[in-house]
């Protein structure tokens, strides 16, 4: 018997969501959704782990649940065939979290690699919350709470599903066959994995303004792209030019279809011939912006205007998430009570228990 595939995925609300999302992980949900392969489908907006690093800001946590829970309806996350969950709103998730604590060793932790450049970045060192320390051992418990078979994130949470899996393996170990080891899902282009912000850094950031969100004006997306990073070399139109870290190309291998080229520059039949033009030098960089700005907007027109609907419709986004939170809870609720079974942590419904006691005190 084949197991049952599941999807467990998610997302911090810390902000509202942009094309590396999109092209990273979201995509590919909904065509995973799509497919009708996966039995149960979660998408856990993960409010609790966005307080383990903003534990001051909590108003910037909840006001972006619902920009990210808008963000997921726009791309076509259907609440018929996904459940959309609040990662809070499951005190099933904490209990799992502080079981799992005790399968963990503090040095595990610390050579985690996400964590470890997390830390870096925020300036923890000296003063590590535990709660922010310990979020990989919480990330285990979404994954593991619903059974979930498959995640589909972005490569950055490698390091997240190898700690779930070690989890598992130890939990199984000691305690039985309870939970399942999940694996991660990738998208299949290097340009997917990790697209960088427009200026070419490797990471995209509100502070430095150089992402593109789903949800951004056309003229800012505009703004955005003919202003971004190309090859620095490439000074007039007849220089040859290069492909590698240009960010102009990069967004074309994670947008651009076939399909785009009679259209918006009949001149190529696909991204090869382009390249091809690019690398021998005859093709300006204002030309390939201009495509590329099309290719946007033919992808983020429709998201921001479906999610203009929403925008008009909150009580429904939340309706959405309440119901979306209520199922989700059912099944976490059980694998809890399989969790605490299998600890023999369940006294008021273990008879063995209370059998084995009073046979101890029969003859005292
Ligand atoms: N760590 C993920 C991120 O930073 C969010 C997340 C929380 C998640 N729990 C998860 C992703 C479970 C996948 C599975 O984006």
């Amino acid at each position: 018997m084949t197991p049952t595939k599941i999807i467990l995925t998610g997302d911090r609300p810390t902000g509202r969501l942009h094309v590396g999302h999109y092209v990273g992980s979201l995509r590919n949900r909904v065509e995973l959704q799509n497919s009708g392969e996966y039995e149960k489908i979660f998408i856990m907006i993960a409010d609790a782990q966005a307080l383990t690093d903003n534990a001051e800001n909590p108003e910037k946590v909840r006001q972006n649940i619902v920009e990210v829970a808008m963000d997921y309806l726009a791309v076509g996350i259907d609440p018929e065939k996904s459940n959309i969950l609040i990662q809070s709103q499951l005190p099933e998730l904490t209990e799992l979290t502080f079981y799992y604590m005790n399968l963990v060793t503090v040095s595990r932790l610390q050579r985690n690699p996400t964590v470890k450049s997390e830390i870096q970045m925020r300036n923890f060192e000296a003063s590590i919350p535990v709660g922010f320390f310990c979020y990989p051992i919480s990330q285990a418990s979404d994954i593991t709470a619903f059974k979930a078979t498959t995640v589909p994130v972005g490569e950055d949470q490698e390091p997240m599903l190898e700690q779930t899996r070690e989890i598992v393996r130890k939990f199984n170990s000691v305690y039985g066959d309870t939970l399942v080891e999940p694996e991660i899902l990738l998208p299949s282009s290097t340009a997917c994995l990790r697209l960088p912000g427009t200026d070419g850094k490797a990471k995209m950031s509100k502070s430095l303004g150089n992402c593109i969100y789903l949800s951004e004006t056309e003229e800012d997306i505009k703004k955005k792209v003919m202003s971004m990073f190309t090859d620095p070399d490439h000074l007039k139109v007849s220089d040859p030019g290069k492909i590698e870290g240009n960010t102009v190309f990069t967004y074309l291998d994670a947008f651009c279809r076939d399909e785009f080229f009679p259209e918006y520059c009949p001149d190529y039949k696909n991204l090869d011939e382009m390249k091809e033009h690019y690398k021998r030098g005859g093709l300006g960089d204002v030309k390939v912006k201009k495509f590329l700005l099309n290719v946007m907007l033919e992808t983020i027109n429709p998201i921001r205007n479906k999610r203009r609907e929403f925008e008009k419709d909150i009580p429904y986004v939340y309706e959405v998430l309440k119901k979306g939170t209520e199922k989700a809870r059912e099944t976490a609720a059980k694998t809890l009570s399989e969790v605490k079974a299998a600890m023999k942590i369940d006294y008021f419904e273990d008879q063995a228990l209370i059998k084995e006691q009073s046979e101890k005190y029969k003859d005292a």
